[in-house]
């Protein structure tokens, strides 16, 4: 079979690695949005426009599934690009819910925070599905926007990500045991992220998504074969993509991925 992922960029080659690992006789198409990125800051309408268009360009390219490895896109997206994808025989997996198994399977107390970008904290994904699964939980959900362009930079570790988080997440201290890293982009940050809270069991939803993957379409029997488009710069998308990867992405293509149509045009 082959699966498309999409992200709004790079930060989804952490779940396409997991991919990659848990269903290796899959082929995998990774398309990253890079003309389009930061999804995390836009509105729904958008995101619902963009995810719509890069599905379309995924199923013209013989996607059977398509996993949405950005969990902007799976908070505002989600339930349209799963309704017009079942019409076409065509599962459509997020992040969300797979993050939130990963946290109730983890959590000691029910005081889970949820990280992601401001479009994700807002669209409310997370705290809903964690509402359905552990009503009596307490929920802090904190928007860290600033960890998307220093995990693009490369900045790590050291004495900027370390004050940003704490600035970000500094109040948390002591009064949560889990903490769902909602953004492709934080799991990048768990040392830091676990020095300003130390104790709190991180959860990244990117080993729990492949896991669900997996589970629904086998690991398959091919030789899994991986190809990387994007809609702007190849090089950057090798260069800053190998620490998201663990490898450098090749082969990696330039496309336009053109309007919503076909299974996924909309109204
Ligand atoms: N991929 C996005 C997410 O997981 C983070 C980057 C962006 O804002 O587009 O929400």
């Amino acid at each position: 079979m082959r699966i498309g992922i999409f992200d709004s960029g790079i930060g989804g080659l952490t779940v396409h690695r997991e991919l990659a690992r848990a269903l290796p006789g899959h082929d995998l198409i990774y398309l990253g949005d890079t003309a389009r990125v930061p999804y995390g800051t836009r509105s729904p309408e958008t995101v619902i426009r963009y995810s719509f268009a890069v599905a379309s360009y995924l199923a013209e390219s013989g996607a059977e599934a398509v996993v949405i490895a950005c969990n902007t896109a799976t908070t505002h997206a989600l339930p349209a690009l799963e309704a017009a994808g079942h019409a076409a025989g065509i599962k459509v997996f997020g992040v969300v819910e797979p993050g939130v198994d990963a946290a109730v399977a983890a959590h000691h107390t029910g005081a889970i925070a949820v990280l992601g970008t401001e479009g994700t904290i807002r669209g409310q994904a997370y705290q809903k599905a964690l509402a359905k699964r552990l009503p009596a939980a307490s929920v802090a959900a904190v928007p860290c926007p600033l960890l998307v362009p220093l995990a693009e930079e490369g900045w790590l570790t050291g004495e900027v990500p370390t004050a940003v988080a704490e600035r970000y997440l500094g109040h948390l201290r002591g009064t949560i045991d889990t903490a769902i890293l909602g953004c492709t982009h934080y799991p990048l940050f768990k040392p830091v992220i676990a020095e300003v809270l130390p104790g709190v069991t991180l959860v990244d939803s990117a080993e729990s998504t492949a896991h669900a993957v997996r589970d629904a379409l086998g690991p398959g029997t091919g030789l899994g074969g991986q190809r990387f488009v994007v809609t702007d710069h190849i090089d950057r998308f090798q260069r800053v993509g190998e620490q998201f990867l663990g490898a450098r992405p090749d082969p990696v293509d330039w496309v336009d991925v053109g309007p919503p149509r076909g299974v996924f045009a909309l109204d």
